[in-house]
């Protein structure tokens, strides 16, 4: 870069950083923020972004270089997602929804062995309640989910019927989300999965930096004897983040997630990886060469390749082995992403704080809520906190939201709950879509094509979801103020004095 320019562009990087701490003060941490909060007028957020000056000069310096599509942004964040996971592979996409396509449109290659590829009518294992697209690729991509129900408590798959779900040379895939940052009871389906030979994706959208232990001895049977980097062993358990215990896993960078870059996700290979060259194929219209985007003939086999029925020698560039789309973010996006992933211990740590702060602050209206349990946990105590079941697993969740039912014996319903709060200027939301047979898409699809989708068991934690839950935030924007207000709202809405 000529000196001049260069003089600008540090000029410009100055004012930028200026003119973000000018404006975007009500973005920082809450620990940082200054403004005044006014209870009943100034918006609780469920969820939102939370950045200084570092991601807004980090997305206009990027910008200014102009490079646009991914590129050393985008690579450099790669490895350090990857890095941080201690995955073999992180692919930057454009959303969650993106990853989760890519990652189970990997498992479609015709490059693995049959008994492993998911094709046509094969069945894919997932629960019932919550985010309509960790579910819609399976049906996009011509497979079947086969719905199990949900712990009303934990959010999470109840495994009592995953045997009962299995269908031999049918079932290729187990596919779901750890639910509000809760690690589902990944012992019992990682087991299950090798028992079967089936494929485990983890949609780990909402739960980045949650953990998952596995007693040691259960954990070398299945092959898994490291903790993730940074996680100290105990002698007794390994301790792995949750996305990294599957096969691939997905995460979303949606602005309520816990990173952003606007839009973006990632697909994250495990181990294996030949799946990294079939997921970036899929995310990269298919093609079969492997270049970075502005390169040339890394293969340098360029003219020498014959595929497909094509002549020998044509363009590597320009062969296809899958049906792909193009799902790649913006490098100014991955320019973000990166000041973010320094931010993620800090990010975590205050979302767990902030459940605590609701747990405990509610913890004496229990005539009228359920309140969430991390898997594994049979209930929680203000002085003891959790008490756990006898499997030796344990869960420590980066929670994406506070989770509650309303008892059926409150005087209220959970709408007439979510009415108020937002009455009061309090962001809540439900579980996603609930139950996800009952929306009208797949009322739809039911009635158009009957075999489009199985159903295991009754559906009835789903159904106690959909209709009793909502969750409350746990970002890191949200103050000690907030949340005091938030608890004396729900307070005064139980027992109003
Ligand atoms: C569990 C889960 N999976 C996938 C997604 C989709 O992510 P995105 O909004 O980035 O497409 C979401 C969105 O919030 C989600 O909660």
């Amino acid at each position: 870069m000529n000196k001049k320019a260069e003089e600008l562009k540090k000029e410009i990087l100055r004012l930028t950083r200026e003119y973000s701490t000018l404006l975007h003060q009500p973005n920082l941490p809450a620990s940082k923020q200054q403004l005044p909060f006014v209870p009943g007028e100034t918006t609780i957020p469920y969820a939102g972004r939370v950045f200084d000056a570092d991601e807004v000069e980090a997305a206009v310096g990027s910008t200014l270089d102009f490079w646009l599509t991914l590129g050393k942004e985008g690579a450099a964040f790669e490895k350090e997602l990857a890095s941080f996971l201690g995955v073999k592979y992180s692919l930057l996409v454009n959303s969650g929804s993106s990853a989760n396509l890519v990652a189970l449109a990997a498992l479609t290659t015709h490059k693995l062995p049959t008994h492993k590829r998911l094709q046509p009518g094969d069945e894919v294992i997932t629960v019932a309640a919550g985010f309509p697209t960790t579910v819609a690729p399976i049906i996009q991509l011509g497979a079947v989910p086969v719905f199990l129900d949900n712990h009303p408590s934990t959010g999470n798959i109840d495994v009592a019927l995953l045997e009962e779900a299995f269908s031999p040379g049918k079932t290729k895939v187990v596919m779901m989300a750890h639910a509000l940052g809760n690690p589902f009871d990944l012992g019992t389906v990682l087991a299950f999965c090798r028992r079967h030979d089936l494929w485990l994706i983890e949609d780990n959208c909402d739960a980045l930096g949650s953990t998952y232990s596995l007693p040691c001895e259960q954990a070398a049977a299945l092959g898994i004897t490291e903790n993730s980097p940074g996680i100290p062993s105990n002698g007794k358990c390994i301790t792995r983040y949750t996305g990294t215990w599957g096969d691939l896993s997905t995460q979303s960078f949606y602005p309520p997630h816990h990173l952003t870059m606007g839009e973006g996700g990632a697909v994250n290979i495990i181990s294996r990886s030949p799946l990294k060259a079939y997921a970036e194929s899929f995310r990269d219209w298919g093609r079969d060469c492997w270049c970075a985007s502005g390169k040339d003939n890394t293969c340098n086999k360029r003219f020498e390749w014959q595929l497909g029925e094509l002549p020998k020698g044509y363009d590597h560039k320009y062969i296809y082995s899958h049906l792909g789309f193009n799902l790649k973010p913006l490098d100014p996006q991955a320019a973000i992403g990166r000041q973010q992933l320094k931010k993620l211990p800090f990010f975590i740590e205050a979302r767990k704080k902030n459940w605590e702060y609701l747990r405990v602050g509610l913890a004496d209206l229990e005539n009228f809520f359920e309140f969430s349990q991390p898997t594994h946990t049979t209930a929680w105590n203000k002085e003891t906190g959790f008490t756990w079941d006898g499997s030796g697993c344990k869960t420590d969740c980066s929670w994406f939201g506070f989770m509650l039912r309303v008892k059926s014996s409150a005087p209220f319903s959970h709408t007439d709950l979510a009415r108020h709060l937002d009455q009061k200027k309090i962001g809540n939301r439900m579980f996603f879509g609930g139950n996800l047979v009952r929306q009208p898409a797949f009322v739809q699809l039911k009635r158009d094509r009957p075999s489009a989708f199985r159903v295991v068991g009754q559906l009835s934690g789903a159904d106690e979801i959909m209709s009793k839950a909502l969750f409350l935030g746990t970002y890191p924007g949200l103050t000690r103020a907030m949340l005091d207000y938030e608890i004396g709202v729900i307070r005064s809405f139980c027992v109003p004095s």
